[in-house]
């Protein structure tokens, strides 16, 4: 793979050599694109040794290679490590005042940022809206880790270690390949279920059906042939798949069981109500003034994400199935550890944990998932749009299928 390795200029530069050490060792070409004030921390000649290439910081050198337009357009990967916040800024606004913000610009593949800086810059609103800008166009921005920084000062704004930005650029890069799906056919539910309490009224939840599009979105782009069953959604099916519209969690079930025969995924990504009102009455209730208030009775729902592991098991079916998951942490454990006793009790093959509180989850574009499989590698984190989340979790389960 060919990778760009540009490096700002902050103390954490040298920290760079490590992580291009990581790069050629595993076997990629990589190209230092060093800025000005980089080259003051570390110089020219120790990325050259290193890479065996030559290095230049400017668009003026080897003006016949073009080199500003070449870099970008033939990496398959741009890594930034230390991003300053002075780089984070010239990126965001689409400067071009030196090779490295010129090859961003011309950047075709995915972009790592591994920022490195003061606690201060780094919690600047400034420094926030330039990586909430990076972000919203696709671009991946790691957190700093916390911890000692160069002054007495401690905080987040550590450069991760070389380790940990070498681990995101293998999962960026596997997300970005695209995924075989072709001749398989791929089952998505999504949207929320509406459970009818009577004829005008319902009990229901605030899924919006994006994340579940995406993902139908995604299998077809693979080459699926994809059969969505949606419950109701604010957002419209995409052109292309088979549509089964259902309302409640009971008709989801059918649906979805019934396309699992011949399935050979299923991707469970609506959010099925656990409980409906357990009888439902045939005229609208009236309220009364002289009347108790009304108390609705739950009935509990099936659990269709295990009915459909067992259903699989039970006919030894070869089928990859994914399940979701929003969890918090809490005093007795934190989000990994509640996810994985999830994926052991749901038994599906992957679960994409949402973790949500804070700014996280519910009603925005940006999602933060870990994929989590129990073929037992290591958990993958994906950070992005909901497209992006789709896109990693269809050619996760693309591997799986291959390895079933
Ligand atoms: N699911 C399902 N049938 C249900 C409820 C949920 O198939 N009756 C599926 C969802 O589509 C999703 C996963 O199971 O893939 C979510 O599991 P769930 O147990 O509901 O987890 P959470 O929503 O995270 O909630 P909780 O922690 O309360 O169990």
């Amino acid at each position: 793979m060919r990778i760009i390795l540009g490096v700002g200029g902050g103390i954490a530069a040298y920290k760079a050599a490590l992580l291009l050490r990581l790069f050629t060792e595993a076997g990629h070409d990589v190209t230092v694109v060093p800025t000005e004030a980089a080259l003051r921390f570390v110089g020219a000649a120790t990325w050259e040794a290193l890479s065996g290439h030559s290095v230049s910081a400017t668009v003026f050198d080897d003006l016949d290679k073009v080199n500003h337009v070449r870099l970008g357009h033939e990496a398959d990967l741009i890594v930034v490590a230390p991003a300053t916040a002075d780089l984070l800024a010239r990126a965001a606004t689409g400067q071009a005042g030196d090779l490295l913000t010129n090859t961003l610009l011309m950047a075709r593949g995915p972009v790592l940022f591994a920022p490195a800086m003061h606690t201060e810059m780094w919690q600047h609103p400034a420094t926030a809206a330039n990586v909430a800008l990076l972000r919203s166009r696709g671009v991946t921005v790691l957190e700093p880790a916390s911890g000692r920084l160069t002054g007495p000062d401690s905080g987040p704004g550590r450069l991760p270690e070389p380790e940990d930005i070498f681990a995101a650029a293998q999962a960026l890069t596997a997300a970005a390949e695209p995924a075989k799906l072709a001749w398989r056919t791929v089952t998505v539910t999504a949207g929320g279920t509406r459970e009818p309490i009577d004829p005008v009224r319902f009990l229901g939840n605030r899924s919006s059906g994006k994340q579940g599009v995406a993902l139908a979105r995604a299998a077809l782009d693979a080459g699926a042939r994809v059969r969505l069953v949606a419950a109701h959604m604010d957002v419209p099916a995409p052109a292309g798949v088979e549509l089964i519209s259902v309302g409640t969690a009971l008709e989801l079930r059918e649906a979805t069981l019934a396309a699992a025969r011949d399935s050979d995924a299923v991707i469970m990504a609506a959010a099925v109500a656990d409980f409906r009102p357990a009888e439902l009455s045939a005229t609208k209730i009236k309220k009364r003034d002289d009347a108790a208030d009304p108390v609705i009775t739950l009935a509990r729902n099936p659990d269709i994400l295990q009915e459909l592991v067992a259903a699989r098991n039970a006919e030894g079916r070869r089928q990859g199935i994914v399940g979701f998951a929003a969890e918090t942490g809490d005093e007795r454990g934190d989000v990994l550890s509640y996810a994985r006793g999830k994926l052991e009790r749901k038994g599906c093959d992957l679960l994409v944990v949402n973790e949500v509180g804070h700014d996280k989850g519910f009603g925005t574009d940006l999602n933060d998932v870990l994929i989590l499989s129990r073929s037992g590698d290591e958990p993958q984190a994906v950070h992005g749009s909901k497209a992006e989340v789709a896109a990693a979790v269809v050619a996760r389960l693309a591997r799986e299928l291959d390895a079933l």
